[in-house]
């Protein structure tokens, strides 16, 4: 399921709210089917404007896919996202998807570790797996996502929501006789705290969902290359998204950013 079962077509947007600052919730009809092949942790290409402008399309992880559409959670960072921001409901916008591979939903208690606009994606991944907690990381309030009812922690760097620190402090919470498989996407640095602070017999348990730079989003240009252990890269858009922590070479990825 899922993987070349990916369609290019017009999804009218049927929602479209800033909720935080600068953080859009989009809801797109895209039609049962696309729905129906939707994994939690694939994404999809967006052309973000009918004009020339820009190129490539933008990806966005597949936030939630209900019987006949989709959510995105996007934030405004640049000039693609920000033409985003401006359709109005009720428009068209051309999407490709369900793209990439997403998470392998093995049996066993989930711990999901999100930084900022990282938890985008875990609103559909809580509806597949046990989700024994969710921890939640962000630079203030302003940038920390609401989530479906999970046990959850909150954590953000000036305290103005939960506990003030990094998300690496509330590792300590976690009763670890409880969790088989870990979640973890954010920014690169974070991922990488995150998965050097875990018990180490769970590294092989971690998975990581990557955003990378794209161009094409279905394994043509190369431009979304990501150093792999052992040497070589992975592509993001078709060995990933998401992709075992162990798979990653975490000081060359780290490195390119
Ligand atoms: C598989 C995947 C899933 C994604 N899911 C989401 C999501 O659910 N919500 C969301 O808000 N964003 C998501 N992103 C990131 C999103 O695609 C970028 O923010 C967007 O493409 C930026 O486009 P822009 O034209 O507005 O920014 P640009 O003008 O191109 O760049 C503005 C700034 O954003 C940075 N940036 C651009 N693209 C990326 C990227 N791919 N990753 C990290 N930083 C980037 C640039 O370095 C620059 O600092 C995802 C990316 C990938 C690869
Ligand atoms: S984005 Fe073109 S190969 Fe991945």
């Amino acid at each position: 399921m899922g993987k070349n079962s990916e369609v290019d077509r017009d999804a009218v947007v049927t929602l479209k709210e800033e909720f935080l600052p600068g953080v859009f919730r989009m809801c797109l009809e895209t039609g049962e089917v696309f729905c129906a092949n939707a994994e939690p942790g694939q994404f999809i290409q967006i052309e973000v404007s009918p004009g020339p402008f820009p190129v490539t399309r933008r990806p966005f992880t597949i936030s939630r896919a209900y019987s006949s559409s989709i959510e995105i959670i996007f934030e405004a960072v640049g000039r693609g996202t920000a033409l985003l921001s401006g359709v109005e409901t009720g428009s068209a916008v051309r999407v490709l998807g369900p793209l990439g591979s997403g998470y392998e939903l093995n049996n066993g208690g989930w711990l999901l570790v999100g930084g900022g606009l990282g938890a985008a994606g875990f609103p559909g991944l809580v509806s597949y797996v046990d989700c024994r907690l969710m921890l939640l990381g962000a630079s203030s309030k302003d940038k920390l996502l609401p989530v479906p009812e999970v046990s959850l922690l909150s954590i953000t760097e000036d305290g103005s929501s939960g506990r003030k620190g990094l998300i690496t402090d509330l590792l300590e919470s976690v009763q670890w006789d409880s969790v088989s498989n870990i979640a973890v996407c954010g920014p690169v640095a974070m991922m990488k705290a995150v998965i050097q602070n875990i018990p180490a017999e769970f590294s092989s348990r971690t998975q990581i969902s990557a955003e990378a730079r794209m161009g094409c989003g279905w394994g043509a240009c190369e431009g979304c290359s990501i150093p792999k252990a052992g040497g070589g890269y992975l592509k993001c858009c078709t060995d990933g998204p998401v992709f075992p922590a162990d798979s990653i070479d975490w000081e060359r990825w780290e490195g390119i950013h």
